[in-house]
C-alpha cells in the first residue's frame, strides 16, 4: 500500500502505477485550534503487511502529519512500514553555524525514525544526513530526470553549457549533462551573503550566444539562480533553463528568475508545484 502525505499526492500515485500497488486515500483535517489530522482509513479496515508513506516535508506541518500517517500505520497492525521523503524540510540546517544552534536536520531525522523501518531520501542536500537517522536509509538521486524536458523542447538545444551555481552542485550538471547526451558542463563561485542575498564570480567558460541550463538541487528564495541568470544575460548567453530537483519556490523566487529574464524554471515532483514538469517516480520506484 502507497500512503501520500498531502504535499506528495501526485508522486505517491505516480509510485503505484509504476509498482502496480494499491494507492491508499488518507484523510487530511485540521482542528479548530490549528491542529493538523491525519488519517489512513483503508489501513484499518484492510491493514496491509508492508505500506510505503510518501511525505515530502516543506513545513513544520508537513512534518508532524508524517507522524501522525506513520503511526496510524502502525497502530493499524502495518508490520514492514518504509518513508519516502522526497523533500527533507530542514536539512540545510545540519550543523551548528553558531554556538547555541540545533542540528535541526538531526532532530527531524530522530523523530522520523521513531516509527518507520526504513527510509528513502530523495537528492538529499548532503547526503551525510543520512546519519542522523536510526534506521537504515536509501539515497536515490533524481538529478538525471531533468534532461527529459530537454529532449521535448520544440527548438532543440544547441551546443549546450549544464552550469552550477556552486562547485557543490557540479555533479549535478555533469548528470543533467550526462542523461541529455552533449553538451559541456561548468560552475560559478557562489557567496552567500544573508539568506536572500547571493553574489555569482562566474566562470571562464565561452556562453555567448550558447544555451545554458543552470542546474541546482533545490531553488529556495531564488536568490542563487537569479543571479546566476543576470550574469549570464549580461555575458550573452542565448536560452538560460533552470532547472532543480526540488522546486521549493519561495517567497518571491517565481518573479526573481521571470525578471532575471529565465527561459524556463522546472524541476521534478519531489515537490508539488505548477514548474514539477518530470517525476522523480522512476528512481524512486527502483529502490522500493
Ligand atoms: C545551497 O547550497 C543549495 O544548493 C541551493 O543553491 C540553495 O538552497 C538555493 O537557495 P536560494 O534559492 O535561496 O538561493
Amino acid at each position: 500500500m502507497i500512503v501520500p502525505g498531502s504535499r506528495s499526492q501526485a508522486l505517491a500515485a505516480a509510485l503505484a502505477t509504476t509498482l502496480d500497488d494499491t494507492l491508499a486515500v488518507p484523510e487530511f483535517d485540521r482542528f479548530p485550534d490549528g491542529e493538523t489530522f491525519a488519517a489512513v482509513p483503508a489501513a484499518g479496515t484492510d491493514t496491509p503487511e508492508r505500506a510505503v508513506v510518501v511525505a515530502a516535508t516543506p513545513s513544520n506541518d508537513a512534518y508532524v502529519e508524517l507522524l501522525q500517517l506513520q503511526d496510524a500505520l502502525r497502530e493499524a497492525g502495518v508490520e514492514s512500514l518504509v518513508t519516502v521523503i522526497p523533500y527533507m524540510g530542514y536539512a540545510r540546517q545540519d550543523k551548528v553555524f553558531e554556538p547555541g544552534q540545533p542540528i535541526s536536520a538531526r532532530a527531524m531525522a530522530r523523530a522520523v525514525s521513531t516509527s518507520t523501518d526504513r527510509v528513502v531520501l530523495v537528492t538529499p542536500h548532503e547526503p551525510a544526513v543520512r546519519e542522523f537517522f536510526d534506521v537504515p536509509v536509501d539515497i536515490v538521486d533524481a538529478a538525471d530526470r531533468l534532461a527529459v524536458p530537454l529532449a521535448g523542447l520544440d527548438t532543440p538545444l544547441d551546443d549546450p553549457l549544464f552550469l552550477s551555481p556552486d562547485d557543490g552542485a557540479i555533479d549535478l550538471a555533469r548528470a543533467v549533462r550526462d542523461a541529455h547526451g552533449a553538451g559541456d558542463t561548468d560552475y560559478f563561485e557562489k557567496t552567500r551573503h544573508s539568506g536572500t542575498e547571493v553574489s555569482i564570480e562566474p566562470s571562464d567558460a565561452p556562453v555567448e550566444g550558447r544555451d545554458v541550463v543552470i542546474t541546482d538541487d533545490i531553488i529556495a528564495t531564488g536568490s542563487t539562480m537569479a543571479e546566476s541568470v543576470a550574469v549570464l544575460r549580461e555575458r550573452g548567453a542565448d536560452r538560460i533553463f533552470t532547472a532543480c530537483v526540488h522546486p521549493l519556490l519561495a517567497r518571491a523566487a517565481r518573479t526573481k528568475l521571470e525578471a532575471a529574464g529565465v527561459e524556463r524554471v522546472y524541476g521534478t515532483d519531489t515537490l508539488e508545484r505548477d514548474v514539477s514538469v518530470v517525476s522523480a517516480a522512476p528512481v524512486v520506484a527502483d529502490v522500493l
